[in-house]
């Protein structure tokens, strides 16, 4: 199971770029960086070409998705494209009732809560991947040697919107289920765990040369849950792109606890969010594991000066890792004047690698 010989990786488009050689622990040109949701509401560009198409319909046009991917990397100078998509579109490709409420999240038409509901979800073809593989495709063309990271929900934060139908605060229904119906949670952690892995390994075929998964909400899970409970469907899900040889990312917020346990599912770099420094980040992975992060968003907002001497100490802590990809802590609100964020991409590339 090896990439095609045309692809980025394979061909030396991006296997020499910056972002690739930090993913693998070699010094990279310069410290690389791009940002969680750095496609999205923060730009106008976004919200002129998003106007009138809702959120899922955008994803699934594929010039659109295309165009909504490129819009960051031109803007802001960024070493990698992260693919506009949504965690929840590989459950839309199975035919199952989703939608992103704009300010909400996604929603359920019917939650899915017992091992019945389970039982009944269809399973996600290659075929209705084609789409994503098209937006792909036509992204990594314009790209050129800026790669295209890929990215799939992890089965523990899908399975969350699945069980609650909607976003939640606690996780309550998901971290009942595994503990009152073992059986019923372990199926729906299979079911998500093989629609992530395909839904990642789709990407990555068609050009994308890294694939991060996000387990936003694993956080709310206590370290023996997530060993238990989930970082075996979490390895499942990587299981489908381990072998392609791409580097592949693995980040959750509220994980300080968990980066070991998050590490070990075969994760190459672990992201890491704001709550934590990078060099303790790296001192509880026993100083061996390439760290992505974590500039706290809240710092979007606030004075230059005090963002400058923010995310100077980022780079400082981030030294301290076998390699380091500057990112945010979680996603850049929509409200960030992304006129900042182009500073601090021309602040991260003047500061030696
Ligand atoms: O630059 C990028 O990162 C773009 C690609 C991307 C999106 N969603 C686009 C998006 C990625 C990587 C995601 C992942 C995603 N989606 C996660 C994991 C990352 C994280 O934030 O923890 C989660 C939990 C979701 C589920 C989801 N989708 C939420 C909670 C929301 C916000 C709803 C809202 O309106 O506040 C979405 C919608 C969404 N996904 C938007 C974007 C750009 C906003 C939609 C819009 O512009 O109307």
């Amino acid at each position: 199971m090896t990439l095609p010989l045309d692809h980025p990786l394979m061909d030396g488009r991006t296997s020499g770029s910056p972002l690739i050689d930090a993913y693998r622990s070699r010094k990279p040109s310069r410290r690389p960086i791009w940002f969680m949701r750095q496609a999205g509401r923060s730009l106008p560009e976004y919200r002129a070409a998003r106007e009138g198409t809702a959120m899922l319909d955008a994803c699934l046009t594929p010039d659109l998705a295309a165009e909504i991917t490129l819009q960051p990397v031109r803007r802001h100078g960024v070493d990698a494209g992260i693919f506009f998509s949504d965690i929840v579109i590989p459950l839309k490709l199975a035919g199952i009732d989703v939608d992103i409420k704009p300010g909400v999240g996604p929603v359920l038409g019917q939650p899915v809560r017992t091992a019945a509901d389970v039982a009944s979800l269809p399973p996600l073809t290659d075929e209705a991947l084609e789409p994503v593989r098209e937006a792909v495709r036509l992204v990594v063309a314009e790209l050129g040697t800026v790669p295209l990271i890929g990215f799939a929900g992890a089965p523990y934060t899908l399975a969350a919107y699945m069980v609650e139908g909607k976003p939640s605060r606690d996780h309550l229904g998901p971290r009942t289920m595994m503990h009152a119906d073992p059986q019923a949670w372990k199926a729906l952690a299979a079911w998500t765990a093989e629609a992530s892995g395909k839904f990642l390994r789709a990407q990555l075929e068609a050009g994308a040369s890294a694939a991060q998964l996000f387990d936003s909400w694993a956080g709310s899970l206590s370290l023996a849950d997530y060993e238990q409970h989930v970082a075996g469907a979490s390895a499942a899900a990587l299981d489908h792109v381990r072998g392609l040889d791409a580097p592949l990312v693995h980040f959750g917020t509220g994980t300080g606890e968990l980066l070991a346990a998050m590490r070990d599912v075969g994760a190459d770099v672990v992201g890491v969010d704001y709550r934590l420094p990078l060099d303790e980040a790296n001192r509880r992975l026993g100083a061996d594991t390439v760290l992505q992060g974590n500039i706290d968003p809240a710092l979007l907002s606030a004075p230059w000066s005090v963002l400058e001497e923010h995310v100077r100490g980022v780079l400082a802590a981030g030294q301290s890792a076998p390699g380091h990809v500057v990112n945010l802590g979680h996603g850049v609100p929509p409200d960030t004047d992304p006129a900042v964020l182009t500073r601090i991409v021309e602040l991260v590339h003047s500061v030696d690698p």
